[in-house]
């Protein structure tokens, strides 16, 4: 479904105060709805994404089998007890590369009665976004998988697989689950190492599920014919959707700023290791693990002497890769700068991260360097308001959004509906936390 453009006007803030509880996390709601999709029994979720990306891979599981009972967070998935059925209709992604990667893993094992090749397609920016990463690990354990000119559509003709041992060759949380996925389905033991450890949740997932997963250091390991039962969960809320508001709280001395059972996983907590370098205090109290998954309250004031300045790069720009785009538009705030490398995954997620965020900063009027892998964000700016092109993408909308509190001026975002592929509420919020 085609969301009605909107328009949205930011004005600048004086402060940012206030106490919030946010809908649950993206990553950790497409998991356990592909799961819960293929489980047997009826898995209970609370606190489930209300972005437009989880209702995707609900939808999807829905066309294979899995009956699907949503009231608005709180989401009754009854699975297909580990056979999905003949799709009658393609698998519609939407904008959600996540629901693509993964279903791609969960499906390339599956033989449907009668034998039916599955097909994944996706909105425009989908199917610009790079797929031959899940293909050709896919394509190694034994499936065909047909894309189109590397892209979506894509289609799949599940069969018996084998196990493999396999290294990614870019970090990706989104490909290792598909793998997983697939070896939970595989004969043997499928072995994903990877260079940088990324998001663990698939691994969460799976032994939430009832799944056995190994890990060492840097691998993760998974046997075959293992099945899944159901589960009852509440989904910690989107530490990076917090990661908007957490920027806007540190960039106004006087600010005060709470998160409830907000998601604190460590490979997704970095950002709070990197405002506590920039100077912002960070308390995190109330700390509890649900499902394997860490979740606790957050609070953030900002540094009276205003935001240093950082450098990311490594391993750190993998674990930060959906935080960067408002770590850089706050850069011309902080005094000595944001300076990002390492990062050339931007350039293919739901839009070219890093020119986008480099064009729209000029429009705000401030000096920003682009490199092939990142940016040099100079510190010590004063930006005006300026009109936003999202380019449909939800974090450049609410990146800029940001951005926008402390320019000069009213900023007009342009595309501001974007918001709801992870983060419908942002705006509602963010009205509610800023005073002006
Ligand atoms: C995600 C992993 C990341 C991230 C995306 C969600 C996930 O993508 O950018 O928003 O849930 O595994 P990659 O794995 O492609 O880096």
């Amino acid at each position: 479904m085609q969301a009605v453009a909107t328009e949205r006007r930011i004005s600048p803030a004086r402060n940012i105060e206030g106490s919030l509880r946010l809908p649950g996390d993206k990553s950790i709601s497409h998991r356990y709805a592909l799961l819960g999709g293929l489980a047997e029994g009826t898995t209970r979720l609370a606190n489930f994404s209300t972005g437009a990306d989880c209702a995707s891979s609900l939808a999807s599981v829905e066309v294979l089998g899995a009956k699907v009972v949503r009231e608005n967070a709180s989401v009754e998935i009854t699975g297909a007890a580990g056979r999905f059925r003949a799709p009658a209709q393609p698998l519609d992604c939407g904008n959600s590369g996540s629901t693509m990667r993964m279903l791609s893993g969960l499906l390339a094992g599956q033989i449907p009665d009668p034998p039916t090749p599955f097909t994944l397609i996706g909105d425009p920016s989908l199917s610009r976004r790079p797929m031959e990463r899940i293909r050709e690990p896919l394509a190694q354990m034994g499936a065909q998988l047909n894309l189109t000119d590397g892209h979506a559509p894509i289609t799949i003709h599940g069969a018996p697989l084998t196990a493999i041992d396999y290294t990614t060759p870019v970090p990706s949380a989104q490909v290792k689950t598909a793998l997983l996925f697939a070896g939970l389905q595989a004969h043997g033991i499928t072995t994903v190492r990877e260079a940088v450890r990324t998001r663990d949740h698939g691994e969460l997932a799976l032994r939430a599920f009832g799944a056995r997963v190994d890990r060492t250091k840097d691998s993760v390991s998974i046997a075959g014919g293992q099945p899944l039962h159901a589960i009852e969960a509440t989904v910690p809320g989107d530490l990076s959707s917090a990661a908007f508001f957490l920027c806007a709280a540190a960039l106004f001395p006087g600010s005060n700023l709470i998160f409830d059972d907000l998601g604190l996983n460590p490979t997704r907590a970095t950002l709070l290791d990197v405002l506590t370098a920039l100077g912002a205090h960070i308390g995190v109290l109330n700390l509890e693990t649900k499902n394997d998954e860490l979740v606790g309250t957050v609070q953030v004031n900002a540094p009276p002497a205003g935001l240093t300045g950082t450098a990311i790069s490594g391993a750190l720009s993998a674990q930060l890769i959906d935080e960067l785009p408002v770590l850089a538009a706050i850069g011309p705030y902080t005094h000595n700068g944001i300076r990002i490398r390492d990062a050339q995954e931007l350039r293919v997620k739901e839009s070219d991260r890093i020119a986008l965020v480099a064009a729209n900063l000029r429009a705000m009027g401030a000096e920003v360097e682009e490199f092939d892998d990142g940016l040099d964000v100079p510190g010590g700016q004063t930006l005006h308001g300026a009109t936003i092109d999202a380019g449909g993408d939800h974090r450049i909308a609410m990146a800029f959004s940001i951005a926008a509190l402390r320019a000069t001026g009213d900023t007009l975002i342009r595309g501001a509906e974007s918001a709801a592929i992870s983060f419908p509420e942002f705006f509602d919020l963010l009205d509610r936390v800023t005073e002006r």
